[in-house]
Order: structure tokens, then sequence, then C-alpha cells
């Protein structure tokens, strides 16, 4: 099969490229410049690429050009402005990239290419948070308070409006909490800042410690998205699905620093200061029972795995390993052996 991946550049991207190579098919990807020290980049993931296409998907005609170019059999469209924080510096881009970039994405998949299946990534910010001790549903109404939640619940109903109103490819919108894994480089995200404070010896600083999120290796959400893939190509599956760990793998802040700190040794530790912080949701948890029953996912990963292959992979890399083979070695391993 052919594959066009937005965001192929970035953290979930890379490792979405790798896993489909790995997997036997022809991957092409749309986005801008990898970040110096990307997993993208240090794994040298453009060779093992049909088409690696950098361009603005807030320009309509270059999502379109590319669209046609690849072809592609099945769309996967993750690139967005995905962090909470960098959506209150810059919320225009943050609109523009999240709610125009996936309309141009549905338009040019419509218009300039026979695709079979269209995956749209949103996030698990998109539910209107209402703190509920239960996990959130697919049919639960969705809100947004910070401009990242409010950018990706649009292009989730603006997905959701597209499909309603034409006839478009069979098509599906995955949401899924925070994911963990080796190679991520972004700041204001948690197991990159800890792991990046860690390796030189300061402690991490922290800003919200006690708020709980669902934490998930990167690999189990990647799973999650191409077995939903699969059911769109083989059953015409569409609609909303969770991916969401169960609850033994929603825990705080400050849990999942101690356990990584436990586990990188050098008497690792971490702090927070007193301080005014932007608001971000406190308690936010899925209900992944839709993709549990129909798609027979499941988190393969336990909490303390997941943050244990994070650690191993950037221990691995610091001790001089090719990114590519930690990266592969972790798909294998996923893929056979658990
Ligand atoms: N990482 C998480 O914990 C998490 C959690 C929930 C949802 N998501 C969603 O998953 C997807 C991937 O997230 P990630 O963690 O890999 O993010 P990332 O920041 O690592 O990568 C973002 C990708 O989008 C591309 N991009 C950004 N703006 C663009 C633009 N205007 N034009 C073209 N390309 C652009 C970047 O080049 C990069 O390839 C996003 O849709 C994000 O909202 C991520």
């Amino acid at each position: 099969m052919r594959y066009l991946v937005t965001g192929h550049t970035g953290f979930k991207g890379a490792w979405l490229t790798l896993m489909l190579v790995e997997r036997g098919h022809e991957v092409c990807g749309l986005s801008l410049d990898p970040e110096t020290g990307s997993l993208f980049e240090v794994a040298r993931l453009g060779e093992l690429m049909e088409l690696d296409i950098r361009g603005d998907i807030r320009d309509a005609s270059v999502v379109r050009d590319a669209v046609a170019t690849a072809n592609p059999d099945v769309v996967i469209h993750m690139a967005a402005q995905p962090l909470v924080r960098e959506s209150y510096a810059d919320p225009r881009w943050t609109m523009e990239t999240n709610v125009m970039g996936t309309f141009n994405v549905l338009e040019a998949v419509q218009s300039a290419s026979q695709a079979s299946a269209q995956l749209i990534i949103t996030t698990d910010k998109v539910y209107r948070n209402v703190n509920q001790e239960f996990g959130y549903i697919e049919d639960d109404a969705l809100g947004g308070h910070d401009p990242y939640s409010a950018s990706k619940a649009m292009a989730d109903l603006l997905t959701q409006s597209w499909v309603a109103s034409f006839d478009t490819c069979p098509t599906a919108i995955a949401r899924a909490g925070n994911v963990i894994g080796g190679g991520d480089v972004s700041t204001d995200r948690l197991m990159p800042d800890l792991l990046r404070s860690f390796a030189t010896g300061q402690p991490a600083i922290l800003r919200a410690p006690e708020a709980v999120r669902p934490w998930q290796h990167v690999l189990d959400c990647l799973n999650g998205y191409l077995l939903l893939v699969d059911g769109i190509l083989e059953r015409g599956l569409g609609g909303s699905w969770n991916f969401g760990p169960d609850d033994s793998s929603m825990v705080s802040v400050g849990q999942v620093a101690d356990i990584t700190a436990s586990l990188w040794g050098d008497r690792a530790s971490w702090s927070c200061p007193p301080g005014e912080h932007p608001h971000e949701a406190h308690l936010l948890t899925l209900d992944a029972s839709r993709a549990r029953g129909e798609l027979g996912w499941a988190d393969r990963l336990s909490l303390e795995q997941s943050i244990a292959w994070t650690v191993e992979w950037e221990r691995k890399r610091l001790a001089g390993a090719d990114p590519r083979s930690i990266t592969i070695e972790q798909i294998r391993h996923f893929a056979v052996d658990l």
C-alpha cells in the first residue's frame, strides 16, 4: 500500500514512517522541515521514503499538489501545532495549521486523490473537559479551553461535517492522549524535558506535578491508528475512536517523573517552582472501550514498560547507538515478542 503521512518529520510521524516501512508499505510525507536533532533527522528517515515533501499545510495548493503527486491509497493526517503552551504564544499559527490545514487535507484528498482510506488525528483534548472521574466516550460533547484544544476540536468537527456533507473516501478520526517514547525533542513535554535534565545532571522542573494524564507508549498509540486504518479499508469503519490506556496508566505527572528518575538512576530528581502557569486541564481520561471491542486493540506496554523503553532508547542513543536501529529494534520487539 502507498501511504501519505502529513507530519512525517515530527515525533509520531517518524515512528509511524518506520512502522509502515517495516510492514512493507511505501511512505510519502508532507511536513515542514524537521527540527534539529529530531528522530526523523537522526534516523535518516528521508532515505526510506518514496517522497519527502516539505511544505506548509496552511497553503491549499501545496497540499493539493502533494496529494496529487503522492497518489496515496491511505492518508494519515497528523501535521499540527501540537503544544498547549505554544498555542497561547501563537494562537494564529495554531488555528491556521490545525483548522485550515485539516480543511486543506480533507479538500485535497477528495478532489485530487483516489485514496481508499483517510485517518484524521486529533487528541483527547477535544472533549469538553468537565473534570469527570470516568473516561470520556466518543459521543461526549467536544469543547476546548486553550487554543490548542479548541483548534483540535474544530478540526474534529470539521472532519465530521466534511464526511457528513461530501462524498469523500472512508474516513475516521483517532483521539489519543499523551504519548511517550524515544526520540521526542519537543520542548514543553514531560518526557523530553525530564530526559534532557537528567542527562545533564540537573533537577527537572515540573509545572503541574499533580495533573493526571493518560500515558501511553507511542507504539501502542500508532498500533491503534494502524488497526483503525485496517478497519477502514477492510470493513468501511468510520467515526471517532479513542485510544487511551486503562486506569493503571492514568497517573500524575509527578508519579511519571518519579518512575523515570528511578529508572534513570544517577540521583535524577525534579522540583516544582511556585508561580503562575497558563491554564491546562487537570483531569482528562479516555474510555477506549470502542477500540478494544471493535478493533481488538489494547495497550501492550504497561506504564512502567513504556517509561523503561523510553529511558532505554535515550540511554542507548547517548551511548552512541544508531537511532534508526534502536527504533527498529523496539518496533520489532513490540510487534513480535509481547
Ligand atoms: N505527542 C502527543 O503526546 C500527542 C497527543 C495527542 C495528540 N497528538 C497529535 O498527534 C499529531 C502528531 O504530534 P507529534 O507529537 O508528532 O507532533 P510534532 O510536533 O513532533 O510533529 C508535528 C508535525 O507537524 C508538522 N507541521 C506542523 N505545522 C505544519 C504546517 N503548518 N505545515 C506542514 N506541516 C506542519 C511538523 O513539521 C511535524 O512534522 C498531532 O496532530 C498532535 O496534535 C500528539
